[in-house]
Formats: structure tokens, C-alpha cells, sequence
């Protein structure tokens, strides 16, 4: 009966270490990526090396890496079912990444949204680094032979480039990468900035009141909540859109309930009710991920034995398509 046993398709997913979660993180990633654990061989990933691409203070990037580590297992991902590593941990991404540019077109990269948006915002640091993020994106994800790529909608045209990389790899070479497939799960909503609603939730905001912290207390969450930015409207309706839809998506997201059914639970009662409702129930989905968060972040070592073991699975994996790559484009390898 072997033969039934089919082998488990592959998931790869990162987060940068680059700022504090935020809720948008927790319901549109990290809670889709513990759903994923049991039916999927998943990578999950602190990719610390996109983060040096805009500027990092040394000490606190070296501090999130763990932070980042600490939430993604609070979050109920579980170090025994996936392989939790960092980026740096396994030279590979890089040494895959430096071939991969190599297989990749000016003119894509000058396309890329994300690098026009970055490169806008950081006039003063438009590195090469930003301008080749895509390239090492693919590199991660086309090492581990990944099938699937969970990400929010903002990250498609990433996966989008990375297919092209490995088509075009793969059609110089010979078949080497399987063509990852962007996977937009049942979770994977987008949730918005509290304060401007037509922007993402982004921890990189700077009105701290328009994103929830996954490690935000409850007075603060209460609070942030009272202050989301909804509309003339009075009633509680999806239709609406942008504040109040917002909050919706997050009170269904929390709950587990349709929008349907919120719409009717909030019928007669007013924007305020409302929005107390919504901070109630997002406090209390993040609490528990806060108090196993405080006892992880403690266990330094605990946390380092899993990155340890983390990255030579992750290893055994990357350096098997590396070498193959390295043999496809002819580089001349030593016997043993
Ligand atoms: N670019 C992604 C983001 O900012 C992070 C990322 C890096 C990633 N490498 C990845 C996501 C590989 C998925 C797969 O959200």
C-alpha cells in the first residue's frame, strides 16, 4: 500500500522581522499557516535578509528575529509539525539568489510595484539590495521545491516573478524548480488601517492607532477600536465599505461567524456598541497568543534549539536544489 501514501505538497512563507506583528499579520498569515501544519510540509521563515533592504537598527533586528520566532509559535504553529528557521541560518537563499539574478531581466524588476512604492518612500536608500528583493524572494521559495506560496494579495506579483524566474530557468537548463502557485486561504483576508481604511493594516504605519499589535494589551485594543474611523452611516452593514466593512472582516475573522450573521447580531445597535464589540473580541483572540508569548520570549534557549534544528532541516533541503543548480549552469565542483 505504499504507493497510496502521496507525499505532502510543500508550503514556504516568511515574515521580516522588520517591526512588532500586527493583527493583519495574525488573521491574514500566521493563523492560516497553523491551519496549513497538518495537511502540508510547511517552511516557515524569518527572512532577516529582506529586512537589511530598508534601514535596521543591528540590535533591535537581532532582538525581532527571536520576537518574530516567539509570535509565529504563540500564534499556534508548531515547531514539531514545520520547519521554524531564519534566512541567514541557511547560506543558501543567498548563494541560490546571486544564480537567480543572473536568470532575471532589468526591465522585470523596474516593473515591480512594491520596488516603485519602497523606492518612493526611501528616496534617500534605493539600494540594489531593494531592487533585487524579488530575486531572493524566489530564491526562498524555489529552494524547498515549494508547490504553494501563502501571502496577502499585496505579495502576488512577487510569486508571479518568481514563476517567470523558474520557467525561464528551467527552459535555459533543464526541468529544475517546481512553478510555485500563490495560495490565498479562507483566513487570508486583508484587514486595513483602522485609521485610513482604503490603506493595508501596516506595522510600519506611523499613527500607531490605525494597526492592533498582536502584543497590544486589552485597554489598548479596546481603545484603538473606539478610534477606528468608520462612516456617516449609523447601521452595521458590509455593503457600506470601507471603515465598518473593515471591522466586520475582523469581528467574522475573531468570532468565526459570517458577516450575515454579525449584521443581524448588530441590528439596532449603533456604530459604537459595534466597535466595543469588535475590540472585545479581537482582545480576547489575542490574548492567550500574548501570554504564551511572554513565556516563550523568556527561553532563549528553548527558542534557539528550534532555529538550530529548524535550519539543518531546512539545510538538507537547500543545499539539495543548490546543487543541482550549481551542476545545471556548470559550475565546475571538486570530488570529495
Ligand atoms: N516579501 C514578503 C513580505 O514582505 C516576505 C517574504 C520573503 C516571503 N520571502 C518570502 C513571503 C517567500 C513568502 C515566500 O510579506
Amino acid at each position: 500500500m505504499a504507493g497510496e501514501t502521496e507525499k505532502k505538497k510543500i508550503i514556504f512563507s516568511g515574515v521580516q522581522p522588520s517591526g512588532n506583528l500586527t493583527l493583519g499579520n495574525y488573521l491574514g498569515a500566521l493563523k492560516n499557516w497553523s491551519i496549513l501544519q497538518d495537511e502540508y510540509n510547511c517552511f516557515y521563515c524569518v527572512v532577516d535578509m529582506h529586512a537589511i533592504t530598508v534601514k535596521q537598527e543591528p540590535a533591535s533586528l537581532r532582538r525581532r528575529t527571536l520576537e518574530t520566532l516567539a509570535v509565529y509559535i504563540a500564534s499556534g504553529i508548531d515547531p514539531e509539525k514545520v520547519t521554524l528557521f531564519v534566512q541567514s541560518h541557511v547560506s543558501a537563499h543567498a548563494e541560490l539568489a546571486w544564480v537567480l539574478n543572473c536568470s532575471t531581466m532589468f526591465g522585470e524588476l523596474s516593473r515591480m510595484t512594491q520596488f516603485k512604492d519602497k523606492s518612493a518612500k526611501n528616496e534617500s536608500n534605493i539600494n540594489a539590495g531593494l531592487f533585487t528583493y524579488p530575486v531572493l524572494m524566489a530564491a526562498d521559495i524555489l529552494l524547498y521545491q515549494t508547490d504553494l506560496v501563502p501571502v496577502g494579495a499585496d505579495q502576488k506579483q512577487h510569486i508571479e516573478i518568481a514563476r517567470d524566474i523558474a520557467e525561464r530557468f528551467n527552459n535555459t537548463y533543464s526541468p529544475t524548480f517546481v512553478i510555485p502557485e500563490p495560495y490565498i486561504g479562507k483566513t487570508g483576508m486583508r484587514i486595513m488601517s483602522l485609521t485610513e481604511p482604503d490603506k493595508k493594516m501596516s506595522k510600519s504605519d506611523e499613527n500607531a492607532n490605525s494597526y492592533i499589535l498582536i502584543l497590544d494589551d486589552k485597554d489598548t485594543i479596546i481603545k484603538k477600536f473606539k478610534r477606528a474611523v468608520t462612516d456617516s452611516n449609523t447601521v452595521v452593514r458590509y455593503e457600506n465599505g470601507g471603515g465598518i466593512a473593515n471591522l466586520l472582516n475582523i469581528y467574522c475573522s475573531c468570532t468565526g461567524k459570517t458577516i450575515e450573521e454579525a449584521e443581524k447580531e448588530f441590528e439596532g445597535k449603533g456604530y459604537g456598541d459595534f466597535k466595543l464589540a469588535v475590540g472585545e473580541v479581537c482582545a480576547d483572540s489575542l490574548e492567550p497568543v500574548r501570554q504564551k508569548f511572554d513565556e516563550l520570549i523568556k527561553d532563549t534557549a528553548y527558542l534557539e534549539s528550534i532555529l538550530k534544528s529548524g535550519a539543518e532541516k531546512a539545510s538538507r533541503q537547500a543545499y539539495k536544489t543548490l546543487d543541482k543548480v550549481y551542476r545545471k549552469v556548470g559550475f565546475y565542483k571538486l570530488p570529495r
